[in-house]
């Protein structure tokens, strides 16, 4: 009896200086981040305007929760260390702000970087990380996205795991955004250190294709798409694989924004806004709202869509979900429309990860359109259909009981 007392006793001392905080992503999180759309213009009215926007919107009904400022609203370090905001451009502080989206129900994200600078050249965390930790749990942050310029010979999995131990020691919980771009494979290790991992460099504005910026690159939403190949045996319930902040509205047409969108909740992906939430079109707030695929991406599985099927520029994702149920989304790719004939009853899906299997020959499912939002019929009959350029159909499959 004493023994288990004591294994347990030094367990629970061991987790407490050795562990995220657990449980708070059981599902991918959801919000709005301020990059992709503002960059380095950020000031604190545009942050209360985006908590606000998420509200008046339908955002946050539609389970969007975090507001969180990225880079450039650092200012210099105080007398004795501790991190401040930008006084021109938050002249309020970082508490007033925290304290305004708080009061909407929403919850107050912020940036940082495991190196000297971030990467707008604003002071980095290295060798601050307590003080900077203690400072955002003073403010009252509940997410941290920790990027990783300037970090020279650091090496990754210690850095973040110090600025874990950090905020673990600050005391307040928060989510741990890991932003190192993939570039030391953090599924293998960060599943203990942050609750999600960018996977990739940066998202553009673009479907298909690559920015060349000279020193680095940015990805067109489809090859991030396929940098994801094989890495969904690394994600689950706390620790996701992170494909970068969303572009929906921001300029692509209405159907790779719905296809971007789609094919995010198909990967169970942090669903990050990045655009100006205070003047959407009708057609973007759809996408970004549409409450029956925003529940492929929180499924309670936690389980990352697999690519099945790839015939040319067309792909065919399957997603296990809760009760039996699953996702499929029928990805076009090509530049022109393409005609679809899936005969369900000619396809066996297995998924080894999931141990989840169907075999269409043997089994029967009703199917719904998600963003039709009514049903479509059977997997007795193929399921045809003629999906424009750059666009999906994305479905559930519910099993007919026999
Ligand atoms: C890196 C990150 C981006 C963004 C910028 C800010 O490029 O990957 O998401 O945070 O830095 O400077």
């Amino acid at each position: 009896m004493r023994r288990t007392l004591l294994l347990i006793a030094l367990f629970f001392s061991v987790s407490l200086h050795a562990q995220k905080f657990d449980g708070l992503a059981l599902t991918p999180p959801m919000g709005w981040n301020s990059w992709n759309k503002i960059g380095c213009e950020v000031n604190e009215g545009v942050i209360r305007a985006a908590a606000d926007a998420m509200v008046a919107s339908g955002m946050q009904a539609a389970g969007y929760r975090y507001i969180v400022i990225d880079d450039c609203w650092h200012g210099q370090r105080d007398g004795d260390g501790f991190i401040q905001a930008d006084p021109v451009h938050f002249p309020s502080g970082m508490k007033a702000l925290a304290d305004y989206v708080h009061a909407r129900g929403l919850k107050f994200g912020i940036y940082s970087d495991a190196g000297w600078t971030t990467c707008a050249g604003r002071p980095g965390s290295r060798g601050y990380e307590y003080q900077d930790a203690l400072q955002y749990s003073r403010w009252g942050v509940d997410y941290l996205k920790y990027d990783w310029c300037a970090t020279g010979d650091l090496n990754a999995r210690e850095a973040y795991t110090t600025m874990r131990e950090a905020l673990r020691k600050a005391g307040r919980p928060v989510v741990f955004s890991l932003c190192e771009w993939g570039n030391h494979q953090p599924w293998l290790w960060a599943k203990e250190v942050g609750h999600l991992w960018r996977t990739t460099g940066d998202i553009a504005v673009i479907f298909d294709g690559v920015v060349d910026h000279g020193s680095w690159k940015s990805w067109g939403v489809m090859q991030i798409l396929d940098m994801q190949e094989g890495l969904r045996v690394h994600a689950g319930p706390d620790h996701w694989n992170d494909p970068d902040m969303m572009e929906v509205g921001n300029g692509m047409s209405v159907a790779e924004d719905r296809a971007h969108f789609s094919m995010w909740c198909m990967l169970a992906a942090p669903l990050m806004a990045g655009n100006d939430l205070g003047a959407m079109t009708p057609e973007t707030r759809e996408i970004l709202t549409n409450a029956e695929a925003i529940a492929v991406d929180q499924d309670a599985l936690g389980i990352q869509g697999l690519k099945y099927l790839a015939l040319d520029s067309l792909e065919v994702w399957f997603k296990p979900l809760v009760d039996g149920e699953w996702a499929v989304c029928f990805l076009n790719r090509s530049k022109l429309p393409r005609k679809v004939a899936f005969d369900w009853k000619s396809h066996q899906v297995r998924d080894d990860f999931s141990g989840r299997a169907i075999d269409f020959s043997a089994s029967q499912w009703k199917i719904r359109d998600l963003w039709a939002h009514r049903e479509i019929g059977t997997t007795r009959k193929p399921f045809t259909a003629v999906i424009p350029s750059h666009d999906v159909r994305m479905l559930r499959l519910l099993p007919v009981k026999k």
